[in-house]
């Protein structure tokens, strides 16, 4: 350090204030104190100085299925604002499962992270209660979770339900089926909620048979649509909790001889990059996948800064992306002319 305060030209204790942020710089003494340290190489050590600090500046991040691309776009937005903030990521996979995500929970506490974003594998209230109670910086990320006050940060899923739902009935559908999201998640109930509130606004009856539940994946999504295109009154277009499952449907659809959309129109949720390649290309519900990571990021490294901050909770906004896997019902032969 001495040697990084001499070539820069000031004190030892200004690059330690610069090293590990205890008081406010000028940006020209930082840039002077960073390039010393570049052309010295200079590295100082992160475990002493967490020690000293009591910080780590890492940011854990638990995930239900990192493989999702949904996830993979939160990630690097909350990737993009931690590194400009100076913090490096733990990232944990749940798999969806609630015994290793209290796993992970234990792994990060033991490496004293300074803070958690939380993206539930399910009824994940006991687990954030007890990160809360240990004073752990904790942001819950897209899926809310029950009967515990803490940051979150998520999308309008209600909305989301009914917007795709009325899409399809706007274009003439009637018999809509509804690959439901994992049933143990609060957005679930939303997504179909706003299925249901589309149909009842419409004067649509709803036939509890066309509901039917997903696991967020692509097998899930192929098997519900087999199931649906089993029945005696098959539907005409289907809402898919998400789109790995909307293409599981497309799949199931084209191995049935179904044409998509003209014989099933299908609606996915997220808008994953993958929605544009599809063949035809996904109609959806884009959420802001990116932008999600990037408000859960710095609403957890305000709450790092400042605990003592009243808990806050931001809802994003959705859109319906509409390209070529819907069309309008083509009327069957024995429809009422
Ligand atoms: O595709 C993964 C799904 O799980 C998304 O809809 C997202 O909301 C997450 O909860």
């Amino acid at each position: 350090m001495r040697d990084v305060a001499e070539r820069a030209g000031v004190s030892v204790t200004s690059v330690s204030h610069v090293i590990n942020e205890t008081r406010p710089v000028s940006i020209e003494l930082r840039e002077r104190v960073l390039e010393a340290m570049r052309e010295l190489g200079y590295h100082p050590n992160r475990l002493a100085r967490s020690l000293r600090s009591g910080k780590t500046h890492t940011v854990g991040i638990i995930v239900p299925d990192n493989a999702n691309p949904f996830f993979a776009e939160i990630v690097r937005g909350i990737e993009d604002t931690s590194f400009e903030h100076g913090y490096s990521l733990i990232l944990c996979n749940s798999d969806a499962d609630l015994g290793k995500e209290e796993y992970y929970i234990g792994v990060l506490t033991e490496k004293q992270v300074d803070g958690i974003l939380f993206m539930a594998a399910g009824a994940s209230t006991d687990h954030i209660q007890s990160l809360l109670e240990r004073h752990v910086p904790v942001v819950v990320v897209d899926r809310e979770v029950p009967g515990v006050t803490v940051d979150t940060v998520l999308a309008d899923n209600a909305r989301g339900g009914w917007l795709a739902t009325r899409h399809l009935i706007e274009i003439g559908h009637r018999r809509i089926g509804c690959i439901s999201a994992p049933v143990n998640l609060t957005l679930s109930a939303e997504r179909v909620d706003g299925y249901r509130q589309a149909l009842q606004e419409a004067g649509i009856p709803i036939d509890e048979a066309l509901i039917v539940p997903g696991n967020f994946n692509l097998g899930g999504g192929y098997r519900a649509t087999q199931q649906l295109l089993a029945l005696g009154e098959p539907p005409t277009a289907l809402f898919s909790g998400n789109d790995l499952m909307a293409v599981g449907a497309i799949c199931a659809a084209c191995e049935a001889g179904r044409h998509v959309p003209v014989d099933l129109s299908v609606v996915g949720f997220d808008d994953i990059p993958l929605a544009l390649y599809t063949n035809p290309p996904l109609t959806t519900i884009r959420q802001p996948n990116y932008n999600m990571g990037v408000a859960a990021a710095t609403m957890l490294l305000e709450r790092v800064r400042d605990p003592e901050l009243p808990p806050r909770r931001i809802m994003l906004q959705i859109e319906l992306q509409i390209r070529r896997s819907t069309s309008p019902v083509v009327p069957s032969p024995t429809d009422e002319p």
